[in-house]
Formats: structure tokens, sequence, C-alpha cells
């Protein structure tokens, strides 16, 4: 404690007879300088500024009374202080100030973004060129606060100080952006708020939302009433709706929101393909005419708006129209993306309109491509009507750039580096960058489920946006900036978006704002425990790292001797365990070297961040075994297994008994079982399968296994259980310490939809194995399986 809070806290406890001081930033994770992104520049010096009831913010003139009440009312909600706004000069405050020349020699955009920031033990100085600049200048104050500014609610007898320091910032990028997908799963506008408060904090100043796709459509549009009627809703397979759409009351609400805190909204209305909920809607917007339901599936489907026929533009404007009044932002994203052209090689509107353009193939260009560059050019068009800009998806590249067109590079750099040398300014968000929050940010087998991909936060937080190719050819300045982007098929819950998007997206914002060479991952990682507490006070279901072992991680685990087990984190995080089948908590013992088991247990480990906070916990199951002997002493007689299948519909394999008729026949390699009917997103048939027999072990050894099948039985005991579950990703191998020889196997099947996935999808039909130690995976070959 520094003398002068040695001083306060003594008076105070005096004059109140009050309990000793809460000296906030003696905590640990209010240690340091916690300000993320890292400013520019900075220079701590010794002794720090203490709020009190005396501290005011003075504004030089009133147009800067938007931002200094922002943040009194945030300061006075935690401190019970009343922090007033003031023009006059008083002693101990805040002083906010407009300074043209901070940021002077930069970019525009980003010399409005910068501030200076001057703490000394009797007064802060906050200076920038415009309301932003002073914005983000007082969110910088606020981090260098305790965490705990951020509760909402008064907390009493606390010291609130902040270092003394000098910063100097200004961002890297003027684009710095999170993406969130609403229409597979619709996020309240409570829910965005909470977002929207986060971003800011961290000067993200772009919040992309993607508004329309196959599975939705999520806003109000009054001129075409059924896009939300019919396209606002999905029925799943299971019967049941699946609604929401933001009403133009709501926008206008939102849009205010993110104004007050410098955050712009880009909307996203996805097209030619990703259509499908408009289709459902007007089905003259199709090539065929056909109807469609809301697809209740996670695709992309062959299906796409008919750019032949004038209904889209028709559509497009009339959408258009009522969100530029609703959307200030500069720029309409209108998608482009993952767009199929085969249904206009056959229909005469398309081949009609390719004709009329003279839209040919070329070497470089198929009609169809160059059709797709025609729509969106007309999207242009219709946007600068409106006085709007557009991005698209970097498959707007394909026929060639509409003429003014941004681009966001997704499919890794190429289509933003082509962009770029054509002098066509680019967002890059790149899957290869970790900029896909879909993506698993720790092991698989730990994780709850996600889409696939692995995006661990340093992949995110490495990436450097500027490839040195656009950088020799002085292209760079068309990279206006980064994106993290939260695609939510496999987010059911806003919980789960929120747990896939914090903290990575607080890499984005360092990676957007920070110069690359002032980044420290170490340092990141340290800041992020106080961004933990901060997120804690917002309810925001943050990832916290979970323990994984660092060279195979199993949640099984087998042995014949004895078992070593360790642990590590993806970030320097301590850890808690039992094996006691007790739930670890802040008492139990700290992980510090393998653990190690002659018997059969159950390790329970956690993580813990200093404010005290635990991860979920990983349960690895440690199971001590004799090796189990083949099934059969001698080779089975017949190559193949025997399989039973059926054209039945069930989802568990307990259902399976229900099943009467059974086709019989034999099974000549495994894979197959995952393809014995098309194996289709549209349509998908319905059956179960059931292969069994023997295969062959190669040696004695522990064997781990892993397949996408439902459920694989290796003698009596279950290998792989994946029932009722997703299983685009298995997560459930169980290890077995198996002898040399035939052993008994039992492959089972279903064919149906699970949280909106075909589980066929990304099924190879392959029963997986490997030896413990060895890297790779093997398949069950066909020479490996024997009937009787
Ligand atoms: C995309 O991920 N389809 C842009
Ligand atoms: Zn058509």
């Amino acid at each position: 404690m520094n003398s002068r809070n040695l001083i306060l806290t003594c008076v105070c406890t005096f004059l109140c007879g009050c309990s000793v001081e809460n000296i906030l930033s003696e905590k640990e994770y209010n240690q340091g300088i916690n300000v993320l992104p890292l400013p520019q520049n900075i220079n701590v010096g010794s002794g720090r500024f203490i709020i009190s009831k005396s501290t005011q913010i003075t504004i030089s003139d009133d147009s800067l009374g938007q931002v200094a009440d922002f943040y009194a009312r945030k300061m006075q909600a935690s401190t019970g202080m009343n922090v007033k706004v003031t023009d006059k000069k008083v002693e101990n405050a805040i002083n906010l100030s407009i300074d043209r020349n901070v940021g002077k020699g930069l970019d525009t955009e980003l010399a409005a973004e910068s501030y200076l920031l001057s703490v000394k033990e009797n007064g802060v100085d906050i200076k920038a060129s415009s309301l932003r600049g002073l914005f983000y200048g007082m969110a910088t104050l606020m981090q260098l606060l305790p965490a705990e500014i951020e509760s909402g609610h008064e907390i009493s007898h606390a010291v609130w100080s902040v270092p003394v320091v000098d910063i100097s910032d200004s961002p890297r990028f003027k684009y710095r952006g999170l993406m969130l997908d609403v229409a597979r799963h619709f996020i309240s506008v409570e829910g965005l708020k909470k977002h929207i408060d986060m971003l800011a904090s961290v000067k993200i100043n772009n919040l992309h939302l993607h508004l329309t796709d196959y599975q939705g459509w999520r806003i109000e549009i009054r001129k075409y009433p059924r896009l939300t009627a019919v396209g606002g809703t999905r029925i799943d397979e299971y019967g049941k709706e699946y609604s929401g759409f933001y009403t133009q009351e709501e926008i206008k609400d939102l849009v205010k929101y993110a104004r007050e805190r410098f955050v712009n909204i880009i909307p996203e209305i996805d097209v030619p393909g990703h259509s499908l909920a408009a289709m459902a809607a007007y089905p003259e917007l199709s090539c065929t005419g056909e109807s469609y339901d809301v697809m209740n599936r996670w695709g992309p489907f062959p299906v796409v708006l008919c750019p032949g026929k004038e209904n889209m533009f028709e559509l497009l404007d009339g959408v258009f129209a009522e969100m530029s009044t609703l959307f200030p932002s500069e720029y309409f994203h209108i998608g482009g993306d993952e767009c199929p052209k085969k249904v206009w090689e056959t229909c005469p509107a398309c081949q009609r309109r390719i004709k009329e353009e003279g839209l040919f193939d070329d070497k470089e260009h198929s009609a169809e491509d160059k059709l797709q560059s025609y729509a969106i050019s007309r999207c242009e068009q219709i946007l600068k009507k409106y006085g709007k800009k557009l991005i698209g998806w970097d498959e707007i590249l394909q026929g060639g750039l509409a003429p003014e067109a941004t681009v966001m590079s997704w499919r890794g750099e190429a289509g933003g580096i082509a962009s770029a040398l054509m002098n066509h300014n680019v967002i890059m968000t790149p899957t290869s960058g970790g900029m896909y929050f879909d993506h698993y940010q720790g092991n698989s087998q730990a994780e709850p489920f996600a889409w696939g991909g692995y995006a661990p936060i340093v992949r995110s937080y490495n990436y450097n946006p500027v490839p040195d190719t656009l950088v020799k050819m002085g292209k760079e300045k068309y990279i206006l900036g980064v994106q993290g982007n939260a695609w939510t098929e496999c987010m059911y819950t806003e919980d789960i978006v929120e747990y896939r998007v914090y903290p990575r997206i607080f890499a984005v914002a360092e990676t957007g704002w920070t110069p690359d060479g002032k980044k420290d991952f170490n340092d990141f990682s340290r800041r992020l425990n106080n961004m933990a507490v901060r997120m804690d006070y917002h309810g925001i279901n943050y990832h916290i790292p979970l323990p994984e072992q660092p060279d195979f991680c199993r949640n099984h685990v087998a042995f014949t001797d004895v078992a070593s087990v360790s642990f590590g984190t993806s970030r320097p995080i301590k850890m808690v365990y039992t094996t006691d089948g007790t739930e670890p908590d802040l008492h139990s013992p700290v992980y510090d070297k393998p653990i190690q088991t002659d018997t059969t247990c159950t390790i329970r480990i956690r993580s813990v961040l200093p404010s005290g906070k635990m991860s979920m916990v990983r349960e690895v199951r440690v199971e001590r075994q004799s090796y189990k002997e083949p099934d059969t002493g001698r080779t089975p007689e017949h190559a193949g297994l025997k399989l039973h299948f059926a054209p039945h519909r069930c989802m568990y394999i307990s259902e399976l008994s229900e099943v009467k008729e059974w086709k019989d026949s034999v099974l000549t390699s495994i894979e197959p079982i995952a393809r014995l009917r098309t194996n289709q997103y549209m349509n998908v048939e319905f059956y179960v399968a059931v292969a069994e027999g023997y295969f062959f072990v190669p040696e004695d050894a522990i064997y781990e296994f892993s397949s996408n099948n439902t459920r694989i039985t290796v003698g009596d005991y279950v290998a792989v259980d994946n029932d009722g579950k997703p299983q685009v990703n298995s997560r459930y191998g169980k290890s077995m310490a198996l002898k040399k020889g035939w052993h008994k196997i039992k492959i089972e099947q279903i064919s149906n939809f699970i949280g909106g996935w075909n589980s066929q999808h990304r099924n190879s039909g392959a029963v997986m194995m490997r030896k413990y130690g060895d890297e790779k995976w093997t398949d069950i070959s066909k020479d490996n399986i024997k009937y009787n």
C-alpha cells in the first residue's frame, strides 16, 4: 500500500468507525496495468490518483456532455460517489477537452479515435480531437481503475485509485469488428446490448449482424411482411418452432444504444446464396418458383435467388430502402458467399440475362460466375442509391469485383490479397487466422461440442492482418482491419455464443488496435484475468481454459500397471483437482505434477482464475484393465461383417429393439455403413444399421477408439458412444488393453437429424484406432474384419 492509501485508510477507519478499507487495487487481478487493447505508448510513473467525493468530470464545452455523463453514471453506480459533470475548473478532476492536434498527421478516422491520457496524483487530463477519442480515453481510464468499476452496484468502503501514467494512443486499423450470426440462432436485443458494452470497452468499433440465411430472416421489412411472418420461423425436425426477428423499433433502439458507445452496426442481407428464408416467403424469387420451407438444418444448400428475373432486385431495393433509414452505417454487407450456381445453368431467365448482358465464359470465369458478379454489381448500384457502400465475402471476386466493393476475406487471405492488389479495401477475417469463433478454442475432447476446426486464443492473438506480399507491393493501406466471426449453427443459446466469443474477441481487439511489435501474449493473458472480472459483472459466460492433457487429450485413460496423467492449460492458469469423487473447489489440491495412480479412479480437474472463478470440471476416467483375450482363437471364416439394415427412423440405440423387419447382407468394408443411402443435406433417408463380426488386433497394446458412428462395442465394452449427440466430431472414444487376435465388434449407425445436423454429415463411417503413443489414427481396414 502506498503512503497515500495508508493515510486514507486510517483516516476513514477513524472517522467512520467502519472496518478496514477495501483496497481494490491490491487484488491480484487488479495489479499492474490492465488496459486492453494495449495502448501505443504508455509511461507509468509513481503514485496514484484517488477518486474521492470531490472528484468531478470537467468538460471544455457542452458537446462533451454525452461522453462525460456516460462515464459519470458508470462511476457513480460502482463507487457510490456522486460524480458530477461540470464546465467549471475544479481540483481533483477528470478533465475532458477537445484538442484538434491529437492524432495530427494520421488518417482522419484513426486521428478521430486517438487520445492523450495523463494521470497525476491531483487529477486526470484526457484530450482528443473528437468525442470518439474522448470516449476511448475514458474507456482506458476505466481499465486503469480496479475491475470492480464495472460492478454496476455500489461497493462500499472501497478505495478507487488509478496509477500515475502518461498514455498517447491511436489504433493500428480503422476497422475492428465482431460478426454475430443472428440468423441461425437469434440473439435478443438485450443480449446484443451486452455484447455492445463489452465491444465498446475494448474499442471494437463495428458490430456486423448476419441477419438472413437459409434458416431465418430476422429483420422486419414493412414492404415485405412475409419475410419475417414466414421467413422468421423454422420448424425443427421434431415439430418445434424456432422464431425471432427484430422489429424496426427494436433496431432503432439498438442502433441508438450502439451509437452512444461508438459502435457502428453493419447489417448483412446474404444474397444470392444463403437466401432460402426469403424464398420461403416469396417463392417467385427462385429460378423455378418452387416453394420451400425455411431450412431447419445446417447447410449450405443448392438453392439460390434468380438474378435472371427482376424480382430479386426489386425486393433488395425495398429492403435496402427501409434499412438505410434504420442503420446509419456507411457500409452494408450483401454476403455473396457460397453461392450455388448450378441451377442458373438451366434457368431460362438466368440464361437470357447472361446473353443480354454478354456474360460469356472466358478463360478466367464461367458465365454463371459473371452472372453472380452482375448480381453483386446490381446490389452495389441499389446501395449507392441509398448512400451506402457494399461489403461482401471474398466469393464476390468470382466473375469480377463490383467497382467499389470492400471484401471480407474469410477463406484464408488470398481473396483479401487479390482484392487489395486491385486497390479494393479489405477486412481480414480468415479461418486460418483464428478469426472463426465457431472453431474449437481448446482440444475438442475437452471442449463442449463446436463446429470443428481449431482456433485457440493464441492463434487469434498472433494473427497479423497485413500479409507481407501487400507490404512489398505497397498495398497494405487497403487493409481496413480485422474481424472475428461467430457463426451460430452450433451455438444453440446466447450463453454458448458468449462462451465462444469471449475472450477471443479481445485478441481481435488488440490485433486491431495495438502495433504488431508491441503485442505480447503472456502479458495479454495476464490482462485477461482482469477482464474476466469485468465480464463477470456484465454476466458474460466466457471461456476459461480447461485442463487438457498436453500430448493425448482423452476423457478415458486405460492402464495395466500405473497411470501418469499430465495437464496443462492454453494460457497459464492454476488447476485444482480431486480423485476421490468429490467436486474440486478452491481448497482442493493444486495441480503441480502429473497425477499418478495404480488404481481405477476419476480425476476431476478444473482451472481457477486469480479472481477465484473456476472453469467447468473435466472428468477423466482412469481405468485399470487387464489385457482382454481375443474372443475367438481361430480366424473367422468369411470376409466382411454381417449387416442388418432397416429403413426405420429413431434417435437412440435403445429404440432399435422396436425394429421388427431387418434386412441382412454383408458389409465388405466398414466405411459404407455411413453411406447406405443418399447422404445429402436436402434429401436424407432415415435408417438404422448394425454390423457385427470380428476385427483383428495386430499386437498386444492399449488402443484408443474413435468413430462418428452412433456406437461401437468391442466385446461387451462400449468403446465409442455418440448416442443421441451430434456426431460431426466424435468426442467419446475410450481405450482398451487388447491382446493380439480376433475381437468381437459391433457397429451401430442411426441416420437421423440431431441438433440440426444430419448424423451422416462428415461421417466417413470409419472406425479408427491407435495404439497409445502413436500420433496417427488408422481405420480398421477391410482385410481386418471377418464374421462366422
Ligand atoms: C462464410 O463463412 N460462409 C462467410
Ligand atoms: Zn434463374
